[in-house]
């Protein structure tokens, strides 16, 4: 089993990239049998597809790598690195351009969704997308990819182009990756509005615990989470119409990796007034040392650098024999 998943590197993550992303990440990583691989990449060529700002993205990379080693990455027992830096990326891109058709690219939802009505002004990149993806994975020989919902139609794409690869050049060389359906990731949503999704973007701080943010400052912005005067119910079914409960009674579960339902078996019957300070006990219990990790390894980015290095040159070793098959079945 070799799995390959990437993460577009961006700044000020938060606890839902955490719970939403990060998390499981680790989560696979630690489900690995021996023998099998996980490597996982910080998409940076991915991030030009939109606007970018160039001062901003290396520091993201390095950031990013740093929560994830903080989070419980091990770059000695998983492949961690920048796509960037295994330039087979873009090569076999280049290549696999040959196969894919327009027509696929252009039913793809996440191309209409955020191009949007500006079709005509959006990036040829972000139309591409999905055949760098292809080539995340297939360069690899990835046997499983793990997918969201959104993705899966990018790995159907995936498997399409292998396929139309080994057919039209009439080799075995690409292996069709399965997607990976782990349990389902938590969404966060805001702690200033239960219908908002807790977001970097929201301008709002006290909105989202960021994973930089001090003890005092997680303590301080779950006390003041927006929540209701009600108490606690027995069931989940009773925080139907009670987003902002429900939100918080999600956070503490996935913090402790506990069930919605065991929650609510040790708080029916309590308000906010009790459930709120365990959540904030739990909260830091949990983050408060991913932060310091985070923060001693970035005091030595230069350090993170060559983490990232060493991962990049185990991908390079994987990727090379299989460009270099790539290329030879098309006559380069
Ligand atoms: P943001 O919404 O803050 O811009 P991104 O879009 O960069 O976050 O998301 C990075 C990763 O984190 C994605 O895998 C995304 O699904 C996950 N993620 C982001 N926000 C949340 C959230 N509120 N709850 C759960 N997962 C999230
Ligand atoms: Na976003």
């Amino acid at each position: 089993m070799r799995v390959v998943s990437g993460i577009q590197p961006t700044g000020n993550l938060h606890l839902g990239n955490y719970l939403g992303a990060i998390r499981q990440w680790v989560a696979l990583q630690d489900s690995m049998a021996a023998g099998d691989e996980c490597l996982f990449f910080l998409a940076d060529l991915h991030a030009l597809t939109v606007a970018i700002d160039p001062k901003e993205l290396a520091g993201n990379t390095v950031e990013m790598a740093a929560v994830l080693i903080a989070s419980g990455i091990d770059p000695d027992r998983s492949i961690l690195f920048n796509q960037a830096r295994v330039t087979a990326h873009s090569e076999l891109a280049w290549i696999l351009n040959g196969t894919a058709r327009v027509g696929w690219l252009n039913r793809m939802t996440q191309w209409k969704d955020k191009a949007g009505k500006n079709r005509e002004g959006a990036s040829v990149g972000l139309f591409a997308y999905p055949v760098l993806q292809a080539a995340d994975v297939l360069l690899y020989n990835a046997t499983h990819v793990p997918v969201g919902e959104d993705q899966k139609q990018h790995l159907e794409l995936a498997r399409d182009i292998a396929t139309k690869f080994n057919g039209d050049f009439g080799v075995d060389l690409f292996t069709l990756p399965l997607p990976l359906v782990s349990k389902a990731a938590p969404r966060i949503m805001s702690l200033r509005d239960g219908s908002a999704k807790m977001s970097k973007s929201d301008p709002s701080d006290a909105s989202r615990i960021n994973l930089i943010d001090g003890d005092d400052v997680i303590v301080q912005k779950l006390k003041k989470a927006k929540s209701d005067a009600d108490v606690l119910p027995e069931t989940v079914d009773g925080l139907a119409e009670r987003p902002e409960a429900r939100n918080l009674v999600t956070i503490y579960a996935a913090l402790a990796d506990q069930s919605a339902e065991s929650v609510l078996g040790e708080f029916a019957g309590k308000g906010f007034g009790a459930f709120k300070p365990a959540l904030a006990d739990i909260a830091v219990a949990t983050l408060g040392p991913i932060r310091d990790r985070m923060t001693a390894l970035l005091e030595d980015r230069a350090a993170i650098g060559a983490v990232l290095e060493n991962g990049a040159s185990r991908a390079r070793a994987l990727a090379a024999p299989t460009l270099r098959a790539a290329q030879a079945a098309v006559g380069l």
